[in-house]
């Protein structure tokens, strides 16, 4: 019986479970309606370990994680931003933050961060456009020398489809190419 039982688990349980995790990957959507609500500290550091843990170019790890919970900070920079929204601004060694790879890096930080807070059911969505405005006159958020690359807002959001939220993609077959 319990053989039996290892089997089950797997031929079944454990392909399913892969899907499962590959699926949080392949459905997510940009979170536009988020919620007044708090995230609370575990789930917070769980997506802050997908980010310590993203990869980059010889393992360099270019970036600084800063976590902004101010509520005042947080909405001079997103104007619409909800009570209980973390904004978390991924920045990179001044002197590096003109090199793709930098840049290629702290992004694999940003989307690890994203897919990780929508995995644990929160709402995320990435952004770039207040970064000038974080490198301007937020400078002093951040760590001595660094600059930002872009940002990861995270909170409350109602529960949404994954699939039908997301904006249309560009067809499999336009994009891919066997040889
Ligand atoms: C690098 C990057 C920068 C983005 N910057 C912004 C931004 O400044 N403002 C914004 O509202 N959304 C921003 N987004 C979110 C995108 O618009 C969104 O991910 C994309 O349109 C897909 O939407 P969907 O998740 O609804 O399918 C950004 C996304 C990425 C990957």
């Amino acid at each position: 019986m319990r053989k039996l039982m290892i089997l089950a688990m797997a031929l079944i349980i454990a392909p399913l479970m892969a899907q499962e995790s590959a699926g949080n990957i392949v459905h997510h959507y940009a979170a536009r309606n988020f919620i007044a609500g708090n995230i609370n500290k575990s789930r917070l550091d769980t997506v802050l370990m997908a980010g310590v843990n993203a990869p980059s170019a010889m393992n360099r790890q270019p970036w600084r994680f800063t976590v902004m919970q101010d509520i005042k900070l947080v909405k001079q920079i997103i104007s619409d931003a909800k009570d209980g929204n973390i904004l978390i601004v991924v920045s990179t060694d001044s002197k590096a933050s003109n090199e793709a790879r930098a840049v290629l890096d702290c992004g694999l930080a940003v989307q690890s961060m994203y897919l990780a807070a929508q995995a644990l059911g929160l709402g995320s969505r990435i952004y770039t456009g207040p970064i000038a405005a974080i490198n301007g006159r937020f400078k002093n958020e951040l760590p001595a020398g660094y600059t930002a690359v872009a940002l990861v807002r995270i909170g409350l959001v109602e529960k949404t489809d994954a699939v039908t939220a997301a904006s249309s993609r560009k067809s499999i077959n336009e994009i891919v190419t066997y040889k």
